[in-house]
């Protein structure tokens, strides 16, 4: 069977998702069911039901579109990622894995293939944070490593809970229904730009991924005293904002002491209140993101940042008080999927390198349900969750290709 992958039309088909944004170009920012974001799963959904695919939405707002096998009793192969991005963020960031995940199965038809085995791809359900504070929603949900009791305790910044407001977007059913039993898929392999520098630098098309970084994050209060900023002396000052900076200093320097190149930690939210320019801050909101490919070394970060917190609470006379929003295992990637797409970059001539992950993806917790891997293409400058992120349609292109062959072996 010969592959081809129709690059033109899928470059259109990015472009035409980046006009679904609430940001000016060149950013795109489509936090999930958000009017861009609804309407962009609608088109995404036609874009499916013109290839023939059966369509389905779970309730979390998951989208499945399955290319059936010869045999229904059979696990099918999935690949996909997600369209939701940040504020200011790019247009490839997930993109890339949906629409090259379809057109990876447009490929295969056009090529006449059909498996045993079913092909679908999937987009899942805010895969960034960014509304409810927490990520991967859809595959935590599908994978059951979020119990549906989340759709009632997590809450946007208006205080929606995540149960109004998938409602409202039209996804009214029973949370504890979207997740997935064992064996519903055979495989799993997810394409995604790299996010980091290390193909480009190398002058290597494509990576092959092995092993999934491990992030927390944690929400962290600070409770000082406010006050007039002219009034009230220095040394009377229990000055929340002051007290954070400390906190997010520790933060860097708990994730620069390990001497690892793969312990990351990052204070991406400060929320300062009452928030005026003559008022001392009374409290402070931070998120904190920490992320390490080794699970153990990642913990020795967090009870790092726990002791600071603790001193610089005693010192400065304020409440330190933390939240763990999430604090997950790293993932092993599978051997037999990550062979399958290493066979595929050979039998199109393309060079690849094994690498780590040490951005999060759906396949995190996809890894739980089936056997998964992920191969990356380069982006330019290593730039992501920025609007200048940017990855070639030739690497796009050949990423799909890749994708395409791994699909056909593993389904076949
Ligand atoms: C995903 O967007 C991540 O933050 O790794
Ligand atoms: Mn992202
Ligand atoms: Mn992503």
């Amino acid at each position: 069977m010969k592959i081809e992958v129709n690059q033109t039309q899928l470059s259109n088909e990015l472009e035409t998702l980046a006009d679904f944004s609430d940001t000016p170009k060149p950013s795109v920012t489509r936090i999930v069911y958000s009017e861009a974001d609804r309407k962009a799963r609608a088109w995404f959904k036609q874009l499916c039901r013109g290839a023939d695919l059966e369509v389905r939405e779970d309730a979390a707002g998951n989208t499945f579109a399955r290319l059936s096998g010869t045999d229904p009793s059979l696990g099918a192969i999935a690949t996909g990622s997600h369209i939701d991005a940040l504020p200011h963020a790019g247009r490839y960031d997930g993109t890339v894995g949906v629409l090259g995940g379809l057109e990876a199965i447009r490929a295969l038809q056009r090529g006449g293939f059909r498996g045993r085995r079913g092909v679908e791809v999937v987009m899942f359900t805010s895969e960034e944070p960014t509304r409810f504070g927490i990520g991967c929603l859809g595959s935590r949900l599908l994978s059951g490593s979020l119990s549906a009791s989340a759709g009632d305790s997590l809450r946007d910044s208006e205080g929606r809970t995540l149960n109004q407001v998938r409602s409202d977007a039209g996804f009214g059913g029973a949370l504890d229904t979207v997740q997935l039993k064992p064996g519903h898929y055979a495989g799993f392999v997810e394409l995604h730009i790299e996010q980091g520098p290390l193909l480009e630098k190398r002058g290597v098309p494509l990576g092959v991924v092995t092993a999934i970084a491990a992030p927390a994050s944690l929400r962290i209060t600070v409770d000082g005293e406010g006050g007039h900023a002219g009034a009230v002396l220095m040394q009377n000052r229990h000055d929340a904002f002051s007290a954070a900076c400390e906190i997010a200093l520790a933060i860097e320097s708990a994730a620069r002491s390990t001497g690892s190149i793969d312990s990351v930690g990052t204070t991406g939210i400060c929320e300062v209140f009452p928030g005026a320019v003559n008022s001392i801050p009374s409290r402070v909101t931070l998120a904190v993101d920490v992320r390490d490919i080794d699970g153990t070394r990642r913990d020795g970060m967090l009870d790092q940042l726990t002791r600071a917190m603790a001193e610089i609470a005693a010192r400065r006379g304020v409440r330190v008080t933390s939240e763990m929003i999430n604090c997950d295992a790293p993932a092993a990637c599978d051997a037999h999927v990550v062979k399958a797409l290493e066979t595929s970059c050979e039998k199109h001539g393309f060079s690849f390198d094994r690498m780590v992950s040490r951005a999060y993806h759906d396949s995190l917790f996809m890894s739980r349900l089936a056997p998964t891997a992920m191969v990356f293409i380069p982006c330019r400058g290593g730039v992501s969750h920025r609007p200048d992120e940017y990855a070639s349609p030739e690497a796009i292109a050949q990423g799909t290709l890749v994708l395409a062959e791994t699909l056909a072996h593993l389904a076949a």
